[in-house]
């Protein structure tokens, strides 16, 4: 699959038919390749997202990708994720129209760039909710209404956080917190047959993150301190999410997929820190304990 032109697969013709999932995101980025990728393979999709102009002519342009013969649907469900209610509407309302769920991608999430000093209260709140509440009520309501009786599969999109996050503090602790959740999760509702797993891409280049951030040198700034040497696809974390929906992951759960070209192996966070001596050391020297060795310097 990929965002702009032709939509394919790695994966076997037929694969999800008969199955059915909700993307939240689905419309733009990494969540449209998502749901390109799950309709090629035969897969019914209810697209959420909060802006429902966006979103109702995403899944036009998308449904004319559809091959005729093809048991896969498309529909749109407007949700804010951050509300409970909307939350418990777009489950009822996708087992009202396709009967089932089978998959939960929880893709949907947003953040802005700034220093944490920076981050107002309501700034900080939004992705909190945005990204960890958000993906916790989509989880337990799946779970509630539907798969905590029928088992399925939820995959929740993550970050590349395992060095902190500079730069995007709150989304890296939500993001965080999502990647511990999918390990409770896991655990918790192992016995009703509900796998859950995060996957977790590193620099993605896709039209919609470019235009979500100001700062155009973003992008190109990252590719030398990933060792691939390029930016990922929204199709490469599309390819990671299908295999862990697919029966081929069917022992693994509670585990967090990096996709990142080995970058968070092998580079900070791509933050400067300037020279300083503002980091006051321990003084050995004017230490009162005696029992305490005076370092030989
Ligand atoms: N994508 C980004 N923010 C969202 C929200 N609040 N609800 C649904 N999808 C979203």
């Amino acid at each position: 699959a990929s965002t702009t032109g032709k939509v394919s697969s790695v994966f076997r013709t037929g694969l999800f038919n008969g199955k059915v999932a909700i993307v939240t995101g689905g419309g733009t980025g990494i969540g449209r390749a998502i749901t390109q990728e799950l309709l090629f393979l035969g897969c019914k999709v209810i697209i959420a997202s909060r802006n429902e102009q966006r979103l109702a002519s995403a899944a036009n342009v998308i449904r004319n990708q559809i091959p005729r013969d093809s048991p896969a649907e498309i529909a749109d469900i407007q949700c804010n994720i951050r509300k409970e209610e909307q939350v418990q509407r777009l489950i009822s309302d996708t087992i009202k129209k396709f009967g089932k769920i089978d998959f939960l991608v929880n893709n949907g999430g947003g953040q802005f760039p700034g220093p944490a000093s920076s981050f107002s209260l309501k700034g900080w709140n939004a992705v909190i909710e945005t990204n960890l509440t958000g993906t916790f009520l989509c989880c337990r309501e799946v779970y509630n209404q539907w798969m905590g009786e029928h088992g399925g599969v939820i995959i929740n999109i993550v970050a590349d956080f395992w060095k902190g996050f500079p730069g995007m503090s709150h989304t890296g602790a939500a993001r965080s917190a999502v990647d511990n959740l999918t390990k409770s999760l896991s655990i918790e509702w192992a016995n009703s047959g509900v796998r859950v797993n995060a996957v977790a891409p590193g620099t993605v280049y896709s039209e919609t993150a470019a235009a979500n951030y100001s700062d155009k040198g973003l992008f190109s700034r990252a590719i030398p301190s990933i060792p691939a040497k390029r930016l990922g696809t929204p199709a490469e974390i599309s390819a990671a999410v299908c295999f862990l929906l697919s029966p081929a992951a069917a022992f693994i759960s509670g585990e967090t997929l990096k996709v990142d070209g080995a970058a968070s192996l092998y580079s900070t966070a791509g933050w400067e820190i300037p020279d300083h001596k503002n980091i006051p050391a321990y003084d050995w020297e004017t230490d009162e304990d005696e029992r305490k060795p005076k370092p030989k310097l």
